[in-house]
């Protein structure tokens, strides 16, 4: 072989080496994309952003509603499938009734009879479940278009969402200024911090609603997934929802999650609150010490080998097991029927503002709320 050869032959394996380089390294970069996602009914653009990990891990949000859209994460075999119920476009999600993804509040879960004094004045909210107030009403922070700053930043891939919910929004009183930053990171985890300051005494409770299937959104029942609850106790409800006040051990009744167990296993049983949910509807009081961010529930799906880990800063969880699904049309054709998705809904207990032995989701002026939500992906 002619020198010329050989050098030519080395040049071109070199140039190869560098760009095979230079592309698992774009590739191998947190990134963020931004997309249209359609129009209001009142002519306000949605967008909708794309944020992916080195893993290949994909979060889409739009700043409509806060949204999660489809989060596709991997399974035991390296195949990507999202794992959140939704629907392709912004028209679904405009006529919305399952609360699919997004973030809910002012208040999210209910509030008695959409009723509540706070420094002796009574204060009346919208009634939109039964007698009571549910996820902040009709118009939530769920159906709001959000300011959207994305950004890399050390963690990730991260969207900051900003929004101002007015002096009796819905009949909440004080200014509130709500941040939400998602940051999709390279442990495969979304992670979600809350914040928020208003400028009267006020109410709050913030959660993110999202519906999981780790076999697949629209692949059938959630009833085999494994489920961890870490909590003792739960908050019996009436047949609104609304806790008595009780807080109820859960050892020896169908709502011992302590040790991983089947969704399904229990939830036929002849149980007055089983029944009264008609199945999971339930605030768990997470097993915590202080404000830290704690492990609040593993769940498990065995064909696809994935698990989600919830760590949360808040005090207690909503596990709702999908009862109300009732063949909504989602993402890609599919029908999602009852038991379909389960929702983890970290947050403050329902009704507190009635119940002043729960702790408090009263906000002052002078206070920031805060809290941190971090879903995490993993296989085995
Ligand atoms: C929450 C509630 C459920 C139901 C869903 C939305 O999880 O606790 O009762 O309203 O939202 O359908």
């Amino acid at each position: 072989m002619k020198f010329s050869k050989i050098y030519f032959k080395l040049i071109s394996s070199f140039a190869l080496i560098l760009l095979f380089g230079t592309m698992v390294n774009i590739a191998a970069k947190p990134s963020i994309k931004k997309n249209p996602f359609g129009k209001t009914a009142d002519g306000k653009a949605a967008e909708i952003y794309t944020l992916t990990n080195s893993k290949g891990t994909e979060a889409k949000i739009t700043n409509y509603g806060a949204i999660v859209v489809s989060l596709r994460v991997a399974d035991r075999n390296g195949k990507f499938d999202d794992v959140v119920l939704g629907y392709d476009t912004l028209d679904g999600y405009l006529k919305d009734t399952a609360y699919f993804g997004g973030i809910v509040g002012r208040y999210a879960n209910r509030i008695a009879k959409g009723k509540f004094s706070l420094n002796g004045k009574e204060y009346t909210l919208v009634v939109n479940n039964g007698e009571n107030h549910l996820h902040g009403g009709t118009k939530n922070f769920e159906t709001m278009i959000w300011k959207a700053k994305s950004s890399i930043v050390k963690d990730g891939a991260s969207l900051e969402l900003n929004y101002f919910s007015k002096d009796g929004e819905e009949g909440y009183p004080g200014n509130l200024k709500v941040k939400v930053i998602y940051t999709l990171t390279e442990n495969n985890e979304l992670k979600i911090d809350y914040s928020a300051t208003t400028d009267k005494d006020t109410v709050i409770n913030l959660t993110n609603h999202s519906y999981f299937n780790l076999a697949g959104a629209g692949s059938g029942t959630i009833l085999n997934h494994l489920m961890q609850i870490n909590a003792d106790r739960f908050t019996p409800t009436d047949s609104g929802s609304i806790p008595t006040g009780e807080l109820r051990n859960v050892k020896s009744t169908p709502f011992d999650f302590s040790a991983p167990t089947a969704i399904g296993a229990r939830i036929e049983q002849a149980d007055e609150q089983l029944k009264l949910g008609s199945g999971y509807d339930h605030n768990y009081i997470l097993n915590k010490n202080g404000q830290l961010l704690t492990l609040a529930a593993k769940v498990y799906e065995q064909s696809s080998g994935r698990e989600m880990e919830v760590f949360t800063t808040e005090p207690a969880m909503q596990f709702y097991s999908g009862n109300f699904l009732n063949g909504i049309k989602g993402k890609n054709g599919k029908i999602y029927q009852k038991r379909d998705a389960f929702c983890l809904e970290t947050e403050h207990y329902p009704d507190s503002p009635n119940q002043p032995e729960f702790p408090t989701t009263v906000l002052k002026p002078n206070q920031k709320y805060s809290q941190t939500t971090i879903y995490k992906f993993t296989v085995r």
